[in-house]
């Protein structure tokens, strides 16, 4: 049966091929924040996704909406700078499109990257957090609707979305690098407000450790068409509440991605090095 999002999807993989020299082995997910930090790559290919027919086109001035192909080390890596959220009323599948064009392209390995607050008590704004696994609070799942059979089964199992042994690899990565690397469960929220302490409170008690307002639709995607999934986050605040005399703001989050940056990157070099 033909189905419109696999047409669509055909069309910007057949688009992005005639730009990419070599196919990508894992695809490089970063939020705008981090992709600031992350820089432009020597060498390779810059591809704007104005580009590429049905990819979504960013909502938010200053969002890059870009894509970059080439290799860090040995790997052929796509990377992704800026994602589309739920939140700014875009469709589910314009929130996976991406991810499933890394899987239509053979991308085995997908490294998602975004900022949290931090909800667990020993976490500190700042701190560098391995998500082992998520909750899913938006109310909505991007495999709703008729079943992508090309791309993976009805009913897929999420146990190990967070694919162990990229988490191993994260560690050790984590270790040569001497970065500190903390570790926690993420719940992804609607937005674009901030959660209330009570909300707080409660995701607490469900046994979320980070909050954020992405990610997760695209893990599920991932999952769903077979990727081994790496997520990372930047605790760049406490959540609301966590430190009673503080407010939330946009400013602290783009500051302290600013501020952990440099080490993401580091560490994320690594990781692809052990790919
Ligand atoms: N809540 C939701 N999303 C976020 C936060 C937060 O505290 N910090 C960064 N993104």
């Amino acid at each position: 049966m033909r189905d419109e999002r696999w047409d669509r999807l055909t069309f910007a993989v057949e688009a992005l091929q005639k730009r990419l020299r070599e196919a990508p082995s894992a695809a490089l997910m970063l939020g705008s924040g981090i992709s600031d930090a992350f820089g432009i790559p020597e060498g390779g290919e810059r591809i704007s996704c104005a580009d590429i027919p049905g990819y979504p086109a960013p909502t938010v001035a200053g969002h890059t909406g870009e894509l970059w192909a080439g290799r860090l080390g040995r790997l052929p890596v796509v990377i992704q700078r800026g994602r589309t959220h739920y939140y700014e009323g875009r469709s589910m599948d314009d929130v996976v499109f991406s991810t499933r064009l890394y899987a239509r392209l053979g991308v085995k390995t997908l490294v998602v990257t975004n900022a949290s607050g931090a909800i667990r008590a020993d976490l500190r704004a700042g701190d560098l957090v391995l998500i082992t696994d998520h909750i899913n609070m938006l109310g909505v799942n991007p495999l709703r609707g008729p079943n992508l059979g090309e791309l993976g089964a009805r009913f897929p199992d999420m146990s190990a979305a967070y694919t162990p042994r990229l988490r191993e690899i994260a560690r050790d990565a984590a270790r040569a690098e001497k970065v500190e690397l903390k570790e926690g469960v993420y719940v992804a929220t609607l937005g674009p407000s901030y959660e209330t302490p009570a909300e707080i409170r409660a995701f607490r008690a469900m046994g979320a450790d980070l909050v954020g307002m992405s990610t997760v639709p695209e893990v599920i995607a991932a999952a769903h068409a077979g990727m081994e999934v790496l997520g990372l986050s930047i605790a760049t605040n406490l959540a609301a509440g966590v430190d009673p005399d503080a407010a939330l703001t946009h400013d602290e989050v783009i500051e302290t991605t600013r501020r952990k940056g440099a080490d993401m990157r580091r560490l994320l070099v690594a990781i692809l090095e052990r790919l």
